[in-house]
């Protein structure tokens, strides 16, 4: 097989690069090396950028968006003295939507079926060769039998356990990272919000965080010690601990019902610097990881999206080959300051184990200026909404 761009990983980054890309002409081969149904049972993020949601819209993909998905003009922000809202549509004039990464995921495979993409599924050992020639390609395994495919470029979607970050040699890359000293454990469940929008909650007792899916499902998160095993939380301990977190008004009223999923994620920031090794181009979760707290993870993977599409139609259709080099350190200025964004929120939310009593009147003291000042409320406001690309 040939293609223009070959695109690893059939996620969220490597679908909407190929719809994009197959929009302005230029030829794509997604490789997943999951199923379909599989890559559309993970759980994951649900708050989208205004830019994120513009890209969808560019590529096609937003009618179902614009129908389900809700507008958030604000967010609550909840501490042991109250809880308090910060109005981002009065602040900065812009919002946010709520729809899940699953049903971006969904759409986008619909529109990509529509176009006629290829999307191999369990492709096994997928490998990256001669990255650094003029003449890459790939190979993969499906149904027992080696498959190479021909490209000018390729693009590693494949998340951060992926193959294409370990392709660029170690010598030549360099990681950036702070593992986070606990995690969260997240619930869906089929009931009503318990707020019309997401709730931030700092407590003594740990993190939580109240979110929702759509009017009849709600996803909800408690800061939770690395140590605990999902088998250790019932669902009723699950919401004996979220309800002790949550302003009272909001415990007092709250839905409650059985989970549908139940998981801990760990909470980690990560950078790979260089995202470019000669042909080959990182995109998402291959390059980058944030902590959830400031709802960064699937925006940044559009950001990134948006200037590999610029780069490679400027190459492709413009011939203008240095467009590419400019690539990773356009998207890594806007990756740079999420990164900053969500450990400042991370920072700002939780109880470190080793929290001093001193730091925790800090926490506090930034609380109050966020509740009492405009120009805090501002700076929070721009990036939760989203830095312009
Ligand atoms: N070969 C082929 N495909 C692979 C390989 C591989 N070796 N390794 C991983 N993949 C696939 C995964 O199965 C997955 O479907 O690559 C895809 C990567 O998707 P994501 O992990 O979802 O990453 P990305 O598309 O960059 O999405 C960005 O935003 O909210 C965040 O972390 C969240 O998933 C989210 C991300
Ligand atoms: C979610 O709904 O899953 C969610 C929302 C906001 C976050 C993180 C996760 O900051």
């Amino acid at each position: 097989m040939r293609t223009q761009v070959a695109i690893i990983g059939g996620g969220p980054s490597g679908l909407l690069l190929s719809q994009l890309l197959m929009k302005a002409g230029i030829s794509t081969v997604v490789l997943e090396r999951k199923s379909r149904d599989y890559v559309l049972s993970r759980i994951r993020a649900g708050v989208l950028e205004q830019g994120m949601a513009d890209l969808l819209r560019e590529a096609g993909v937003a009618e179902r968006m614009e129908r389900e998905g809700h507008v958030h003009d604000g967010t609550n922000l909840s501490t042991a003295h109250g809880m308090f809202r910060v109005n981002f549509k009065e602040r900065v004039g812009k919002s946010v939507i709520v729809y899940g990464q699953t049903e971006v995921t969904q759409d986008l495979y619909e529109a990509q079926d529509a176009l006629g993409a290829t999307i191999v599924h369990e492709a096994d050992n997928v490998a990256l060769h001669d990255v650094t020639t003029d003449k890459p390609y790939v190979t993969y395994e499906k149904d027992g039998q080696t498959h190479r495919l021909d490209c000018d470029y390729i693009a590693g979607c494949d998340g951060f356990h992926g193959v294409s970050r370990p392709t660029i040699p170690a010598d030549k890359r360099q990681e950036f990272e702070r593992v986070y000293p606990f995690g969260w454990l997240g619930i869906l469940s089929r009931t009503k919000p318990a707020a019309e929008e997401l709730i931030y909650a700092n407590h003594p007792r740990g993190f939580a965080l109240a979110s929702m899916r759509s009017d009849t499902l709600s996803r909800y998160y408690v800061q939770v010690p690395l140590t605990d095993k999902v088998e250790q939380w019932s669902d009723q301990a699950f919401w004996d601990e979220l309800r002790r977190r949550l302003p009272d008004e909001v415990s007092q009223t709250m839905e409650t019902g059985p989970s549908i999923e139940k998981s801990i994620a760990p909470l980690r920031s990560f950078v790979n610097e260089p995202m470019q090794w000669g042909r080959l181009f990182l995109v998402g979760d291959a390059a980058h990881i944030v902590p959830p707290t400031g709802a960064k993870g699937l925006n940044l993977a559009a950001s990134d999206v948006h200037y590999l599409l610029e780069a490679l139609k400027a190459a492709i259709l413009d011939k203008d080959a240095g467009a590419l080099d400019q690539y990773g350190p356009r998207a890594l200025t806007r990756i740079w300051a999420a990164m900053r964004f969500s450990w400042w929120m991370t920072t700002l939310m939780h109880r470190f184990p080793d929290q001093t009593d001193f730091d925790q009147k800090i926490q506090e003291a930034e609380l109050h200026q966020l509740e009492t000042m405009e120009s805090a409320q501002i700076t929070m406001a721009r990036n939760y909404v989203g830095l312009p690309y």
